[in-house]
């Protein structure tokens, strides 16, 4: 966690300084897009370097670099070095830097740092779940009409879309409840371990979008299930995740056939 820890908040002050060019950027002709992709570089090397500086033989798999010392099964890092681009390039101040650590499989610890609201959520196996100095807990609520949910977008090509918006209404008709979305995954399920949303969920994300969460909200008192359970080994990943008291509720309308 230390580890972890250190190299997020060494890349966390490169990327401050990044998006405090966002702006300028902005109204520039050629716009921040090649800025951002450097910045996201910029931020996934130094936490890569300041780790494998300490366990070389370590495992990575981050979404730039893709997989490091691939046969390194038992110790890995999965590494998103800003979650929430999209964000990050309109100068929208939600994004963060999401660290996991895994060994044999199992995530065991875990980072998500939201560095413009000095946000630090994480969490280690059997030691429960913290925002900042606070220890956080999933909301008490049971009823899906009282909650409010979240959910993702926006890189999804045209059928997954089409799937997505009809889901939407379809959860949106039958739950008289507030549905968000922030446009990143790590923090909605930071949210969700923190009692600011009751449940999320997303097709096809990525380990990346969601290794640290896992272990948050599981320390948290949430539940993470996999939609398609075939996928429960592969990078892409369609969750939901929740307070663990409206899953049920929440599963059987996301997993209804006759959505129309
Ligand atoms: C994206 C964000 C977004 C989610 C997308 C992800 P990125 O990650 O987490 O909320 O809906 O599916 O790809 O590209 O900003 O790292
Ligand atoms: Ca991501
Ligand atoms: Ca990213």
């Amino acid at each position: 966690m230390n580890l972890i820890y250190k190299a997020c908040m060494k890349a966390s002050k490169a990327l401050i300084r990044d998006f405090g060019e966002i702006e300028k950027l902005q109204v520039s002709a050629k716009g921040p897009g090649d800025f951002v992709t450097a910045a996201d570089k910029r931020s996934e090397k130094i936490i890569i370097e300041e780790l494998l500086k300490a366990h070389p033989d370590y495992g990575v798999l981050s979404e730039e670099s893709g997989e490091i010392n691939k046969n390194n099964k038992n110790n890995r890092w999965i590494i998103d070095p800003i979650d929430g681009t999209l964000n990050f390039l309109n100068g929208i101040p939600h994004f963060a830097i999401s660290i996991g650590y895994e060994e044999n499989g199992e995530i065991i610890c875990g980072l998500i740092f939201d560095p413009i609201k000095d946000e630090m959520f994480f969490a280690e196996k059997g030691a429960g779940a913290f925002l900042n100095n606070s220890r956080i807990r999933v909301s008490n609520k049971s009823k899906l009409v009282d909650s409010i949910l979240i959910t993702g977008g926006p890189k999804f090509d045209s059928e997954s879309k089409d799937r997505i918006f009809k889901e939407y209404i379809h959860i949106s008709k039958k739950i008289n409840a507030p549905i968000r979305k922030f446009g990143s995954a790590a923090l909605d399920i930071a949210y969700v371990a923190s009692g600011r949303f009751d449940g999320y969920w997303q097709w096809d994300l990525k380990y990346w979008d969601i290794a640290a969460g896992l272990i948050i909200l599981k320390e948290a008192g949430g539940f993470v299930d996999f939609l398609d359970s075939s996928e429960k080994n592969s990078i892409k990943k369609n969750i939901i995740a929740t307070n663990s008291k409206i899953h049920q509720d929440l599963q059987s309308l996301l997993l209804k056939k006759n959505i129309e």
